[in-house]
């Protein structure tokens, strides 16, 4: 009798890790005192000693007219790329977080697979704001793990400075341009170990930018708009909650974290979450001093300056969180 035919199925990959990570700053870097001179001119008063003390901002870096979004993830991307070994042809996933897309459509991640000379695989933005890149990291983790790719290039990219008011010293010395990507890869061993997202939508109103496009005009207010205090109460307590979720997923606890790389929009609530989780401070990435908050940026940005700066190694245990507009918030437990 003859053997029945038997269909050969590659086996899904258990686990995802982190590859290679890069990033990329716009060149202009501005002070808080060019700032402060800028809005002076202006008639509006602000000073470096304010934006420290509130915020540990010291200086961010801003895009100039001609940059998109997609130029800065472009860069990013090539040094996650480089990072992991790789070339561009062998990714097979494009994720991009951001809230300040080239383009209404097609997405950004189409406009950066073009110019990285990528063909045929999937490719498409998400949006969480500064939730965004955890979003990301979670979704690519997903689809790798469901047999949809192997190698994703997953990326956050902003030029927060299009949306921003600059008659409003109370958001637009918040913010700042930049990109950090990773490449996301499937693995034998563990790389991510737990993720968690959420999202709380009657929150919608306390950081937004109002405005749409319809008819061929802006309908509405198209820059930012925040109640600080309201984002600031929800942020800590959120943070610290996704953070312990993500522990008890994987049987972790806090004193198995090596390093915590949260969303950088103020030192504050960064501080305050590391002490929720009984971290001393010198296990807490900040970043936010020299870029400060890039939205879906910040946290890929921040990872990549202690990777190449070696104070990440390879081995230790990551906690990377991001909160921001929606109201989302999220976390994702790694050993990198
Ligand atoms: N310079 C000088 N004074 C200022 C400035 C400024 N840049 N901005 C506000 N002030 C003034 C206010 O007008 C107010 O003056 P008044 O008392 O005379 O009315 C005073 O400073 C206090 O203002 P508050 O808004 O109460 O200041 P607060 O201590 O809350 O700090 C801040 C404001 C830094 C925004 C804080 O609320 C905060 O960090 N919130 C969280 C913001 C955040 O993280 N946002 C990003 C979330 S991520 C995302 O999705 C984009």
């Amino acid at each position: 009798m003859k053997p029945s035919p038997t269909t050969v199925s590659t086996p899904l990959p258990k686990h995802t890790r982190i590859a290679g990570t890069g990033s990329l700053l716009p060149a202009r870097r501005v002070t808080n005192a060019d700032l402060a001179a800028e809005l002076a001119a202006k008639g509006i008063e602000t000073s470096d000693d304010w934006i420290v003390e509130r915020t540990g901002i010291r200086a961010r870096h801003f895009a100039d007219a001609g940059t998109t979004a997609s130029d800065l993830a472009v860069g990013a991307a090539r040094h996650a790329i480089e990072a992991a070994g790789l070339t561009p042809g062998d990714i097979d996933l494009i994720v991009l977080a951001t809230s300040t897309p080239d383009m209404v459509f097609p997405s950004t991640a189409c406009i950066v697979q073009q110019k990285l000379g990528i063909v045929g695989c999937p490719a498409f933005d998400l949006q969480a704001v500064c939730s965004g890149f955890v979003y990301a990291l979670t979704v690519a983790d997903s689809l790798i793990r469901t047999g949809t790719a192997r190698r994703a290039l997953v990326i956050g990219a902003e030029v927060f400075s299009r949306i921003l008011d600059f008659n409003d010293r109370g958001t637009c010395v918040l913010f700042g341009d930049g990109a950090g990507a990773v490449v996301l890869e499937a693995s034998d061993t563990p790389g991510l170990l737990a993720t968690d997202l959420h999202a709380d939508g009657r929150h919608v109103g306390i950081l937004c930018v109002p405005g749409t496009v319809s008819g061929g005009q802006v309908l509405g207010d198209p820059l930012l708009k925040m109640d600080g205090q309201a984002v600031f109460r929800l942020a800590v307590g959120v943070l610290e909650q996704s953070a312990r979720a993500a522990l008890a997923k994987a049987g972790r606890v806090d004193a198995d974290i090596d390093w915590l790389i949260p969303h950088q929009a103020n030192l504050r609530i960064m501080q305050g979450t590391a002490k929720k989780l009984k971290l001393p401070l010198d296990k807490l990435i900040v970043t936010v001093d020299e870029h400060g908050n890039t939205s879906a940026a910040s946290i890929p940005l921040a990872l990549d300056h202690a990777v190449r700066s070696g104070r990440v190694q390879r081995g230790d245990t990551l906690m990377l969180e991001g909160v921001g507009g929606g109201f989302t918030w999220g976390a994702v437990l790694l050993d990198y």
